[in-house]
């Protein structure tokens, strides 16, 4: 049982055969997200923690394919992996850990691992007859591939026929679909359980955990045969409990374990909700406490592949319209667990509605009538008591939805403060306040406005931090976001009367070519 209080969320392990995309960032900007907002909520600590998969056929394949020799693999992921990490840098991603399967400590977890297992009679070794698909680095039975053709990515699939070491998960299965079952969380979203009850409706079959040497070598070494290494999905899956310590920090594991999410693409699913629960079952571990899996991000109707050449690179995106653009549309246009479009008109179709427009010339409305109303300091006045009470209820908006992965939900929560604010200044008028003296009524309505616009600046945070900083410099506030309370958001009014706002340039200029 977990003895500390720490929320442990991870990403899948990203295979660095080639350099990272859209859907990888997006797995990142979520757990990103829910991390930062676990971090304000003040439930206890946080791991987060991301990193590569290295080995496997794949990864040898991409090896000499990029013109390296057999027994340079590790030359190549050394090159692969820092490009990652950069793309996280630049995102802003403040994981708290960052794990490489070829990491030492991660290969005598692993050797550790097998060990116990095949002392407590949990492997055994056999012949093996099947496919293998290369691609998704999956095996699968005579039947499973009809055609020689792999059921998940209709690549075709190669023949193995080659003694191997096996799992046993076939008396597994009882216990797992009730446990999947009893724990409506277990497995999100719902449809998602449905999916994986029903890959369990038919019987499984061992799993294989090993590939011979002599046909692929590029893998960790089974501690009891050294002439064969371990088959990639078993080294990866483990890569949560040994980031966590296990074996060798026990302390430090009993406090993250059992993990509270992992978050997943969906086409990873039987991996994570299948496999890996048995894997730690027959370790004698508790299962994860929840495997969220995210759709797919398609372009033009297709699912991104080199060979199509329709592969949407994060690093141009933000270098042409900014970090936070890109979290905030991730985030905002589809709903987490559904598949979604990526097209650069409805990322500036959105840029210029719901951040250009919305909270840009809120901002920029604002303070430039403090500016010109109240010598750009904050004046005194009275919240409008009905946004005192929208803002007041964001907290709890957030609360119920951020930590669900409902980040549409938490964002239009706060875009509706944005909204009622902008036309607010229309039914308000302040130019004709102003005009007709009426100095405390002016003074009451710019002080709503600038209360709204820090009260999403808080609550923006987890999602867009950066400029989430930028609103609150502009507005005079000097608070460290990282590590101010969620709960402090509700504190009304908190600016100071008197305080100098500081208007700087526009936060999200219009963009006015389309692409
Ligand atoms: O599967 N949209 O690694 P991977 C959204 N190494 N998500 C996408 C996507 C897209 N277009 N394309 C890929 C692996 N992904 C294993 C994981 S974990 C112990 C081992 C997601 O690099 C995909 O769904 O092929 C998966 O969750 C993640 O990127 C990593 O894919």
């Amino acid at each position: 049982m977990k003895t500390g209080k720490t929320f442990y969320i991870t990403t899948p392990l990203y295979y660095v055969n080639s350099s990272p995309h859209i859907g990888h960032s997006y797995t990142q900007i979520a757990c990103d997200t829910v991390s930062r907002f676990m971090k304000k909520s003040g439930k206890g600590d946080v791991f987060f923690m991301t990193g590569t998969d290295e080995h496997g056929e794949k990864i040898e394949e991409a090896t000499l394919a990029k013109g390296f020799k057999q027994g340079e693999e590790q030359r190549f992921v050394d090159g692969i992996v820092p490009v990652f990490k950069k793309l996280w840098e630049s995102l802003g991603i403040g994981y708290s850990f960052f794990i490489r399967t070829t990491d030492d400590q991660h290969i005598r977890s692993v050797q550790a691992v097998l060990d116990k297992l095949h002392k407590d009679g949990a492997i055994y070794k056999k012949a093996y007859k099947g496919w293998f698909c290369t691609p998704c680095e999956t095996f699968w039975s005579e039947t499973q591939a009809p055609g020689g053709i792999c059921p998940d990515c209709k690549r075709p699939v190669e023949k193995l026929d080659e003694e191997n070491y096996f799992l046993k998960i076939s008396e597994h299965q009882g216990w797992l679909i009730d446990h999947i079952k009893s724990h409506p969380s277990f497995v999100r979203p719902d449809f998602r359980r449905n999916e994986v009850l029903g890959f369990l409706n038919e019987p499984l079959l061992d799993l294989c955990i090993s590939r011979p040497k002599s046909r692929m070598s590029w893998g960790i070494e089974m501690p009891f045969d050294r002439d064969f290494v371990t088959y990639v999905w078993f080294d990866a899956l483990l890569n949560y409990i040994s980031g966590a310590g296990y074996p060798h920090d026990m302390e430090r594991f009993n406090g993250l374990w059992p993990c509270d999410v992992h978050v997943i693409g969906k086409d990873i699913i039987r991996h994570h909700a299948v496999y890996w629960p048995i894997i730690l079952r027959a370790l004698g571990l508790e299962p994860p406490k929840t495997i969220f899996a995210h759709g797919w991000w398609i372009v033009k109707g297709e699912k991104m592949s080199k060979s199509k050449g329709n592969i949407v690179d994060p690093f141009e995106i933000i270098a042409k319209y900014g970090v936070d653009a890109y979290r905030y549309f991730l985030l905002r246009e589809v709903t987490f667990g559904m598949d979604g479009t990526f097209s650069e008109e409805a990322f500036v179709a959105r840029y210029n509605a719901d951040l250009a427009n919305d909270l840009g010339n809120l901002l920029s409305r604002s303070l430039s009538m403090v500016e010109k109303y109240f010598e750009g300091k904050v004046p005194k006045g009275r919240v409008e008591p009905k946004f005192a009470a929208k803002l007041a209820s964001l907290p709890d908006a957030l609360e119920k939805a951020v930590p669900a992965f409902d980040f549409g939900t938490a964002l239009s929560a706060v875009w509706e403060a944005i909204g009622m604010a902008n036309k607010y200044i229309e039914d308000s008028k302040p130019w004709v306040l102003a005009k007709e003296g009426k100095k405390d009524e002016l003074a009451s309505v710019m002080l709503t406005l600038l209360e709204v616009l820090r009260s999403a600046a808080f609550s923006i945070y987890p999602f867009m931090p950066a400029t989430a900083k930028n609103i609150c410099a502009q507005l005079g506030i000097d608070v460290d976001l990282d590590a101010i309370g969620l709960r402090d958001l509700a504190g009304q009014p908190a600016l100071k009367e008197g305080a100098a706002i500081r208007k700087a340039s526009a936060l999200f200029p219009r963009i006015e070519n389309q692409p």
